[in-house]
């Protein structure tokens, strides 16, 4: 039988933005994420401590009070590992402080003991989809340079405070994502023009690398890796063309991954920034620091899209994020997430090859509507398949040579989906009680899915339907 290795961290994900609520509890300040109530696709809509707008987020899934009930489910589905984030605003509410906020620190020094008791490992990401937004308001975001020393002065903190308590470390959530997103990404607008979204990249970049060495530095047996979007594309045809036009968009993306895995910027960016006329400020200390490459590659999976070299197609399709074409051959999710297991089995055979460094999923998962039963049960049948399915390719991966740490799915439970601030989106083993209004009684209950997954960590993989 096809076996997933002993070490092979079987676990789940979320995202304190999504999760915790308590957005202003405890001398938090406010984030990007707290000024985007309708996700990161959404305007950002200013607010202040005292004229509160309604935010699903304000409350979530209140996991800021409800973690020693979450983990204990976790616990109980045979986790190996938990990834979540810290929000960088319950340490630095401003982002610019010298003094952290010790009720900050504090709280995920709870939620990091109670993962212990059942022998939970945190791998903890240091910035999922927000920042302190005073770092927007005052200093632009990721486009002035010193966003750097704030971010390698927090990462410090928390390095060295949880030093005992966390060995696996992310960076940047979908670093990538600043090309299509820019406000979650760098704090930049829309609006702004490619150069000012490059460099903001380049900070961020050059931040990353920073706080790779500094956790080597701080915990000498920690790993720390980077977090990529993996926006694997398809020709759409087999004409040159469009065979070159998606090595071209593969390269949008991977460029992040060459970058913080090889410690310079490509060739083939350098020509991009020539012939678009994108002048990046670097200085010789960044071609230093960007040496500092990561130990591992992690990235999301969700679905796979297809590239054209001609443009006119992109037009035909509506809402599209990240620029791609359907796929005539593959069915959607109800959000039109196109469902490809097969493309993860490719994407992580083409990062293996690519990298030669460990490779961990750290987000895979179906969005859904669940509708309970009469009895209250929830029957997620097309949870598992998605899941199962994908599963079945992360262990062919496995035989075909790569090497791969583990697989955390997106969500472990339900929570507030990224893109538009939604919580009729459900990627959760365990349903929560929760609705747009957040006036949901918070309750949990396992899904069909959550004894699924028990099922399939107990057998390390062998109850998984090929
Ligand atoms: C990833 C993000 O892009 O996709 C998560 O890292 C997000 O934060 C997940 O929740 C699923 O996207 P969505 O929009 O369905 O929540």
């Amino acid at each position: 039988m096809k076996q997933f290795p002993t070490h092979f961290l079987w676990g789940g994900a979320l995202a304190a933005n999504q999760v915790e609520g308590a957005y202003l509890t405890d001398g938090k300040g406010l984030s990007t994420s707290d000024v985007m109530p309708q996700g990161i696709i959404g305007p950002v809509i200013e607010r202040d401590t005292v004229n509160k707008t309604a935010c699903l987020k304000d409350i979530a899934i209140d996991f800021y009070h409800r973690y020693p009930e979450d983990i204990a489910l976790f616990a109980e589905m045979g986790f190996k590992c938990l990834r979540t984030s810290i929000a960088w605003s319950r340490i630095f509410p401003h982002g610019d402080e010298t003094q952290p906020n010790e009720a900050g620190l504090a709280f995920y020094d709870s939620v990091f003991d109670e993962m212990a008791k059942y022998g939970i490992q945190p791998v903890i990401t240091l910035s999922h989809y927000e920042m302190p937004w005073t770092l927007v308001k005052k200093y632009g975001g990721w486009g002035d340079r010193k966003l750097i020393d704030f971010f390698e002065h927090y990462a410090r903190t928390v390095f060295t405070r949880y030093q005992e308590k966390v060995k696996l470390w992310l960076t940047f959530n979908e670093i990538n994502m600043s090309l299509h997103e820019p406000m979650t990404g760098v704090g930049l607008p829309k609006s702004s023009s490619q150069s000012e979204i490059y460099q903001a990249i380049h900070h961020q970049l050059v931040a990353s690398a920073r706080v790779v060495k500094l956790c080597h530095e701080i915990i000498p047996e920690a790993r720390i890796g980077n977090m990529l979007l993996g926006g694997l594309m398809y020709p759409l045809t087999c004409k040159p063309e469009d065979v070159l036009a998606t090595l071209q968009q593969n390269q949008k993306w991977l460029f992040f991954g060459d970058v913080q895995s090889r410690g310079n910027y490509p060739g083939y960016m350098l020509r991009y920034f020539r012939e678009n006329g994108i002048e990046l400020a670097i200085t010789e200390q960044d071609r230093q620091d960007l040496k500092n490459t990561v130990d591992f590659i992690s990235f999301s999976y969700y679905m796979s899209g297809c590239t054209t070299a001609d443009e006119s197609e992109y037009l035909k399709q509506q809402g599209n994020i990240l620029h791609m074409i359907t796929n005539p051959h593959l069915p959607s999710s109800e959000w039109g997430w196109q469902i490809d297991p097969l493309g993860l089995r490719t994407l992580l055979n083409l990062l293996w090859d690519r990298y030669q460094k460990p490779l961990f999923i750290v987000e895979n998962g179906l969005g859904a509507k669940d509708t309970p039963e009469a009895d209250g049960s929830i029957q997620d049948d097309y949870r598992i398949q998605y899941l199962n399915d994908h599963l079945v390719q992360v262990r062919e991966a496995i035989e075909d040579g790569v090497d791969i740490m583990g697989y955390t799915s997106w969500g472990a439970i339900d929570l507030v989906s990224a893109s538009k601030g939604e919580i009729s989106k459900r990627y959760g083993y365990i349903y929560v009680d929760q609705n747009e209004q957040g006036t949901g009684s918070l309750e949990r209950r396992r899904k069909k899915s959550f004894h699924w997954y028990k099922q399939v960590i107990e057998t390390q993989g062998g109850s998984l339907s090929e």
